[in-house]
């Protein structure tokens, strides 16, 4: 067996663990990364494409912004659908200046995969049976954190102080609790987003948001020369089902006129059906064990919020292990788990509200039809109710002051 050490072992390459493992970098932290999937495979996953400014920062601050950049679209509003009719939400004006970048999660992950390489940083990918151990030992007892893996055939065991489980959902640190230390809230959705990527123009220059009798669909963009488009379907429905032309038909049929008419289509280049879940784990660190992203919660995509969430947790756990590093403080440690679970309900509550108000639900009786149309109603003819969605979307601030993160 190989024995290597480190200070910091994080499991997971996804966005989470490779910003994590760039903060860490540049204050001079040692850190590997253990991942399951090839290389290639990470880095070509598709995924959401909203940063808010706060997560353009923690990148800027990590060193992989150049891209960003030069590609970013910044975008001051967004469109919202309904009845026909579109209304913009003027994010910039509501909330004083900010905005929100398009820059797809796949070329985000893709930056911070060069740097890590750049920097000649030291990744495990394709590892398995990976193991997190004794992460709940006292600093009195003589024992000390570590994971254990196999790549290759060969045997690694990897000491360490601390063990950040950036690994998604499905991975093996959050498994790794017992039981009994760990509380987790889930809410799932009867419907999932089928979504398309193509070569084709955006329809509009900022993004729309559908509400309509045939359910949502959501008009995304990656670049001025390539779309992302969702329609909510059943969960019983197969990509299979869904040809282009299809797609590209219920799209249109659940737009207003103008957006009918201005719609591009084209082949796809990418289609697949994701489900719609809210998820919370409480809490987020056990002892030298700290959860951050997919790893800790799950929140639907309406908001966006998925990746902003990850990069907050990320800011909170690199300041607290900078801390410790230099200072010796355990403060930030402490309060991990506090201060992330704080932003995080309320942007899963941000992000099951508009969830609720924008897709058709089976069991929404037809008062309840009636109350969300008022409630749409309200929220677009009022300025205090513009600005609750505006705030929202474009992020909560970070209670986070050394960062300068706070806008
Ligand atoms: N061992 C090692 N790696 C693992 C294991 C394991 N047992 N289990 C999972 N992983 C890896 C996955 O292969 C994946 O590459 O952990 C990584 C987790 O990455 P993500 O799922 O992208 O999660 P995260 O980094 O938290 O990013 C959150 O992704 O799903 C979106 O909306 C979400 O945008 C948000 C972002
Ligand atoms: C996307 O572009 O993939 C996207 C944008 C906004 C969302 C969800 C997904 O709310």
């Amino acid at each position: 067996m190989d024995v290597l050490t480190t200070q910091v072992a994080i499991i997971g390459s996804g966005p989470a663990g490779l910003l994590l493992g760039q903060l860490l970098y540049k204050a001079g932290i040692s850190h590997i990364i253990i991942e399951q999937r090839h290389a290639d495979y990470v880095a070509a996953r598709i995924r959401a494409g909203i940063l808010e400014q706060v997560s353009v920062d923690l990148l800027k601050q990590a060193g992989v912004d150049q891209h960003l950049n030069e590609v970013g679209l910044a975008h001051e509003g967004i469109e919202i659908l309904t009845d026909g009719v579109k209304h913009r939400i003027d994010l910039h004006k509501l909330t004083y200046g900010k905005q929100v970048i398009v820059y797809g999660q796949t070329e985000v992950t893709k930056d911070l995969m060069q740097a890590r390489q750049q920097a000649n940083l030291t990744s495990y990918y394709e590892a398995h049976d990976v193991q997190v151990h004794d992460f709940t030992s006292s600093q009195t007892d003589q024992s000390s954190p570590y994971v254990t893996f196999t790549q290759d055939g060969q045997a690694y065991r990897i000491n360490c102080d601390f063990i950040a489980g950036c690994d998604g959902y499905h991975g093996v640190c959050r498994a790794s609790v017992p039981q009994d230390k760990i509380k987790t809230f889930e809410k799932v959705y009867p419907f999932g987003w089928l979504g398309v990527l193509a070569d084709v123009p955006p329809v509009a220059d900022e993004l729309i948001y559908v509400q309509s009798d045939r359910g949502f669909a959501l008009c995304s963009m990656r670049s001025k020369t390539r779309s992302r488009y969702y329609l909510q379907v059943p969960l019983t429905d197969k990509v299979e089902q869904w040809s282009d032309e299809r797609f590209w038909e219920e799209l249109k049929n659940r737009l207003d006129t103008e957006s009918v008419k201005n719609l591009v289509t084209g082949p796809s280049i990418e289609k697949s059906i994701a489900p719609l879940r809210s998820f919370v784990t409480e809490p987020m660190r056990f002892g030298q064990l700290f959860l951050a992203g997919d790893a800790a919660h799950i929140v639907p995509p309406t908001g966006a919020k998925g990746l902003n969430l990850a990069a907050s947790d990320i800011a909170y756990l690199s300041s607290a292990l900078v801390e410790f590093y230099t200072t010796g403080s355990q403060q930030g440690i402490d309060e991990y788990s506090e201060k992330c679970l704080k932003r995080i309900w309320k942007a899963e509550r941000f992000s099951w509200w508009m969830t609720h108000l924008l897709h058709r639900f089976e069991s929404d009786s037809e008062f309840d039809l009636k109350i969300k149309q008022a409630e749409l109603a309200y929220v677009l003819d009022s300025e205090a109710g513009q600005t609750t969605l505006a705030e929202n979307y474009v992020g909560l601030p970070y209670e986070l002051k050394a960062l300068e993160l706070n806008h």
